[in-house]
C-alpha cells in the first residue's frame, strides 16, 4: 500500500517537474526572441511607427519580411504583442506593442526593464566549453571571454536603478550623512570601483553636481563605454576613468566616499581590493558596497532571487572569480557573513547593513 502511495507521489512530482521544465524552456526561448527583437530594433520600430504589418515592420527595421512575420506571430502567441484581427490574411494583420510590454522589454530607462536577461543567456553560449573545462580543472572563465553581450547585459540591468534610485532614494534615505557630504563643499572625492559601463558613476555625477568622481575597472572595453557615457551625459569634466585591477593599481588618495556596485563577489581577491579602497579613503571615509540580496544562510529551498543568483553564479560569477588564481571563490551568492569577514580582514572596523530595501540588492557600509 505504502509503495502505491510512493509511486503516486513520484508520478505527481514527475508531472510537476515536467510542467516546470517545459514552461522554463518556453520562458528561456521567449527571452531569447525578446533579445533578438531588441538587437534588431523591432520593438523600437513598433513603438515609433505604431501598428505595423510584417511588411511595414520589415521596412522600418531593415529586416527580411518573412522573418518579420514569424517573429510577429511568435511574439503575439507569447502575449507580448497585440494583433488587430488574427483572422486576417497573414500579410494584412497589424501588430501593436502594448504599453506593458514596452515597459518590460523596450524602455531601457524603466525600473521594470528585464529584457537584459536574454542577453545573459546569449553570452553563456560561446563560453560553454570553457565553462565545462573550468569545472573539471578548477580554473575559471575570464570576464572578458563572456564578451560584449555580457557587458551590455550588466550595464543595462542596473542602469535604471542607478539613475532613478541610487542618490534620491538609496543614499538619501539609507545613508543621509553620505548623501549630505556628496552635496557639500568642498567637493567630495568619490571612488567607484568595478564601475563597468559607468552608469553608477554617471548617476552619481548627475545627482551631486560638484562631486569629483573616479571610476575604476579592470575591463578596458567597459571603461571605453563608461567614458562615452560620461561624455554623452555631459559630466566628463568631473568624472575620470582608469583601467586597472583594484588590488594592484594605485586608486588615488583622500576619497570621502567609495562605492563597489555588484562587483565584490566577482573578485578573485576581494580582501586585497577592499584593503586598497580603505587605504585610498581619507580618515573617516566611507565605503558602500552594493551586492546581492541573498539569504543569510544556505537553505534547501531558495526563493526566486536566490535561485536566479545561484544560476548566475554557476554560469558566470563563480567562474569569473576563479579566473584569477588563487581565488577567494566567492560566487554570486555572497552572504552577509562572508562580506563581514572580508571587511574585517581588510581592516575595516565598522560594518553595517544599511536600511535599504531592494529585491535584488543589499547594501553594506564599511568604515573605521
Ligand atoms: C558584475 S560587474 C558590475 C559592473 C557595475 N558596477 C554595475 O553594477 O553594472 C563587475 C565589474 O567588476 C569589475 N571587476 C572585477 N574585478 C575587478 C578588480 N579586481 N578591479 C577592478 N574591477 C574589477 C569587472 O570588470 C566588472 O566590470
Amino acid at each position: 500500500m505504502s509503495t502505491t502511495v510512493n509511486e503516486d507521489q513520484i508520478e505527481q512530482q514527475v508531472g510537476e517537474l515536467v510542467d516546470r521544465f517545459f514552461m522554463g524552456g518556453v520562458a528561456a526561448i521567449e527571452l531569447l526572441t525578446v533579445h533578438l527583437g531588441n538587437r534588431l530594433g523591432l520593438y523600437d520600430a513598433l513603438a515609433e511607427h505604431g501598428p505595423c504589418t510584417s511588411t511595414q515592420l520589415a521596412a522600418a527595421a531593415g529586416i527580411d519580411e518573412r522573418y518579420a512575420r514569424e517573429w510577429l506571430e511568435q511574439q503575439t502567441t507569447a502575449e507580448l504583442l497585440d494583433v488587430d484581427d488574427p483572422g486576417h490574411p497573414a500579410d494584412r494583420r497589424r501588430y501593436t506593442l502594448p504599453p506593458a510590454t514596452a515597459e518590460v522589454v523596450q524602455n531601457e530607462q524603466s525600473l521594470a526593464y528585464l529584457a537584459p536577461i536574454g542577453g545573459f543567456l546569449v553570452c553563456v553560449g560561446p563560453i560553454f566549453s570553457q565553462l565545462q573545462a573550468a569545472y573539471r580543472t578548477g580554473g575559471g572563465v575570464p570576464f572578458a571571454d563572456y564578451g560584449t553581450e555580457m557587458r551590455d547585459m550588466q550595464g543595462a540591468f542596473n542602469r535604471p536603478a542607478f539613475s532613478q534610485l541610487l542618490a534620491g532614494e538609496w543614499l538619501a534615505n539609507g545613508a543621509p550623512d553620505v548623501h549630505a557630504r556628496l552635496q557639500a563643499s568642498p567637493p567630495a572625492r568619490v571612488l567607484d570601483v568595478g564601475c563597468g559601463y559607468g552608469w553608477s558613476t554617471v548617476a552619481l555625477a548627475k545627482a551631486y553636481p560638484i562631486a569629483q568622481i573616479v571610476g575604476v575597472d579592470v575591463d578596458e572595453p567597459s571603461i571605453d563605454e563608461a567614458r562615452r557615457h560620461a561624455k554623452e551625459a555631459g559630466v566628463d569634466h568631473r568624472v575620470s576613468f582608469t583601467v586597472g585591477h583594484a588590488a594592484d593599481s594605485t586608486l588615488g588618495k583622500d576619497f570621502d566616499v567609495a562605492f563597489v556596485f555588484e562587483a565584490v563577489h566577482d573578485m578573485g581577491r576581494p580582501v586585497e581590493v577592499l584593503r586598497q579602497i580603505r587605504e585610498a579613503c581619507r580618515d573617516g571615509g566611507t565605503l558602500i558596497v552594493m551586492d546581492e540580496n541573498v539569504a543569510e544562510e544556505f537553505g534547501a529551498i531558495g526563493n526566486p532571487v536566490e535561485r536566479f543568483m545561484y544560476g548566475a553564479s554557476v554560469l558566470h560569477c563563480l567562474p569569473v572569480g576563479m579566473a584569477e588564481q588563487p581565488s577567494a571563490g566567492t560566487g554570486t551568492v555572497m552572504r552577509p557573513s562572508t562580506m563581514r569577514e572580508y571587511a574585517t580582514k581588510a581592516g575595516f572596523s565598522k560594518f553595517e547593513i544599511l536600511p535599504i530595501e531592494h529585491d535584488f540588492f543589499r547594501f553594506y557600509r564599511l568604515g573605521e
